[in-house]
């Protein structure tokens, strides 16, 4: 059944998810309102949009549902290859000539989606040293979704997910087998840590990172969110630490805490203050 949305429910319903999400929506995204959340008025057996806000009031599930069906959570391995070239030839080099060996490396994937983006991270670290477990290393990945956390966790993905990014070489060596589908091996799995966050509230229990990737959710957001946004994130990163964004997002007139540097076909921001 497709629920149909008139423009009083989104004046209701867009500042609503604004205010969980930061995600900017508008009459011209209705379509998205009736295809996204008229499955979770169906299971709830829900009447009607407006009865939506006041049933999430009532029922935490129904917010959590809301905000997996309401994100975007298109990501694939290795997206956009540049960035994991100036990681395994550029940033991880150039950290371990500076700090040495046994330095404390920290990253964060902020928005890390199902987790495409933190493993591939993983996998260029193992590339480079190829034992995990015999570094200091802190690999960090949050989202807003509880939905694509716990997938992330899991490590699991289907055929389709590794056909995005993944050449067959790598599947055997980063992935083991299961039944219906690969799971990520324990090794890089166990190196990561999850957390449900969302980037537009305060980051609490967060310790400066080396490098952070912010990538395709700022996109969501209103520019003095987006502003916001960056210029907490450099509050989070060590001095000279790095931001990696994506090719089609910019951080002009947003904040000047950052210089533009590039590496082959990556750009990439450094903190400068
Ligand atoms: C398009 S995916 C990007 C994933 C990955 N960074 C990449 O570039 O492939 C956007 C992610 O941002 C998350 N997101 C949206 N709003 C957010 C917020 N306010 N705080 C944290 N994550 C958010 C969504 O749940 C989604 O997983």
């Amino acid at each position: 059944m497709r629920y149909k949305i008139n423009n009083a429910e989104i004046d209701v319903l867009a500042p609503f998810i604004y205010q969980l999400t930061g995600i900017v929506l508008d009459y011209s995204k209705a379509y998205l309102f009736e295809t996204r959340l008229g499955p979770i008025l169906e299971k709830y057996d829900i009447a009607n949009f407006t009865d939506l806000i006041k049933s999430i009031a009532l029922n935490r599930k129904i917010e959590h549902d809301v905000i997996d069906a309401i994100t975007t959570q298109e990501t694939l391995f290795f997206r956009d290859k540049s960035p994991f070239d100036f990681i395994q030839n550029k940033f991880f080099p150039d950290f371990f000539e500076k700090y040495g060996m046994k330095a404390h490396l920290k990253v964060w994937s902020a928005a890390s989606s199902t987790g495409q983006e933190i493993y591939s991270i993983a996998m260029t670290l193992k590339n480079i040293l190829f034992d995990l477990t015999k570094y200091n290393i802190h690999l960090f990945a949050t989202d807003i979704s509880d939905d694509a956390i716990k997938r992330a966790s899991s490590g699991r993905y289907n055929k389709f997910e590794l056909s995005r990014g993944l050449e067959d070489r790598i599947l055997h060596k980063y992935f083991d087998e299961e039944e219906t589908s690969w799971r990520i091996k324990d090794e890089l799995r166990h190196a990561v840590h999850f957390r449900q966050l969302n980037l537009l509230k305060p980051f609490v229990n967060i310790p400066k990172q080396h490098l952070i990737f912010c990538r395709n959710v700022a996109i969501y957001f209103s520019r003095e969110d987006r502003s916001m946004l960056y210029n907490k994130l450099a509050d989070m990163l060590e001095e000279n630490g790095v931001l990696v964004i994506s090719s089609t997002e910019s951080l002009n007139g947003l904040t000047d805490r950052f210089v533009k540097e590039q590496f082959h076909n990556a750009t990439f921001y450094r903190k400068v203050k």
